[in-house]
């Protein structure tokens, strides 16, 4: 098997060429793909051919898959594999766009957020809905030595939703919500496995930074955030069938694009991987 790797830009994302994941690997180049991903954070596979079963045995490659948190999202036919679709109908009766609006990180409000997610695309919009990346390392690498040392051994609260979220997310009953984790994060959180630090921000899960007045963790999230989302370090996926995009939570953030048209069906195969509990940066040897 000759693989190939084509950069996606400067500084995140990699195509990998040459590789049918619905075919078993051996041991070096599943190594060499995982190196890869958390190497460039964002890894795309085109022209994939995959049951769910096989999708599945993919996303083991590069992990361990954790169960989706909602039911109604499993695969019947298969539940440890889940979906994202527009299809969803709200109780309004009106299509719901898509989940996943606005840059942010899966699941921070778990002790252990998920180290990857990994999608499948099956039926995607002639033109729209693609998903976008950006580098919470290349923006910390980007940050003042000031802004480094103010962040240093900060931590934040992750809960279900931030009291400041604007987006909407799936309305839970009062007592699903109360069995929501929640979990205090560094703000600057190590990838140990490619040794670097990203900004772990989440507006929309964000409640508080430790020792700091509510308005004052607010300013520095919002100001991290706006730095990190600024751009200057983005990848954006145009979707096309058969992709298998998965990118490491731990280096970047995401969002879904709603500017497409919602006539039209968009489906694709999710699973989460399991994640470490969030490490802070590692102490300098004396
Ligand atoms: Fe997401």
């Amino acid at each position: 098997m000759t693989m190939q790797v084509r950069p996606l830009t400067d500084t995140l994302g990699a195509e990998i060429i040459g590789v049918d994941l619905a075919q078993p690997l051996d041991d070096v180049h599943k190594r060499e793909l995982y190196r890869l991903f958390v190497d460039n954070a964002v890894v795309v596979f085109r022209d994939q051919h995959f049951t769910p079963q096989q999708f599945a045995a993919a996303a083991e490659i590069f992990g361990e898959i954790i169960p989706e948190q909602f039911p109604n999202y499993r695969l019947p036919e298969f539940p440890t594999v889940s979906f994202l679709s527009n299809s969803d109908l709200e109780k309004t009766g009106k299509k719901r766009a898509v989940r996943g609006e606005g840059f942010h990180t899966d699941h921070s409000n778990y002790e252990a957020p998920p180290k990857a997610t990994i999608l499948y695309g099956i039926d995607i919009p002639t033109s729209g809905g693609d998903t976008e990346f950006v580098s919470v390392q290349a923006a910390y690498d980007d940050l003042s030595a000031q802004t480094k040392q103010l962040i240093a051994g900060l931590r934040a609260t992750h809960a279900y939703k931030s009291q400041r979220d604007q987006h909407k997310s799936t309305v839970l009953s009062a007592d699903a919500l109360a069995k929501t984790p929640s979990a205090r994060h560094p703000l600057a959180r190590f990838n140990p496995d490619n040794g670097r630090l990203g900004l772990f921000v989440n507006p929309g899960r964000v409640t508080g930074i430790d020792g700091m007045e509510e308005d004052a963790a607010f300013d520095l999230m919002d100001k991290l955030y706006a730095h990190a989302t600024r751009g200057r370090h983005l990848y954006r996926h145009v979707w096309r069938k058969g992709d298998m995009v998965l990118w490491d939570n731990r280096s970047v953030l995401h969002q879904a694009t709603t500017d497409y048209d919602m006539e039209e069906r968009r489906y694709l195969y999710r699973v989460l991987l399991k994640g470490e509990v969030p490490l802070p940066a590692p102490r300098q040897a004396a």
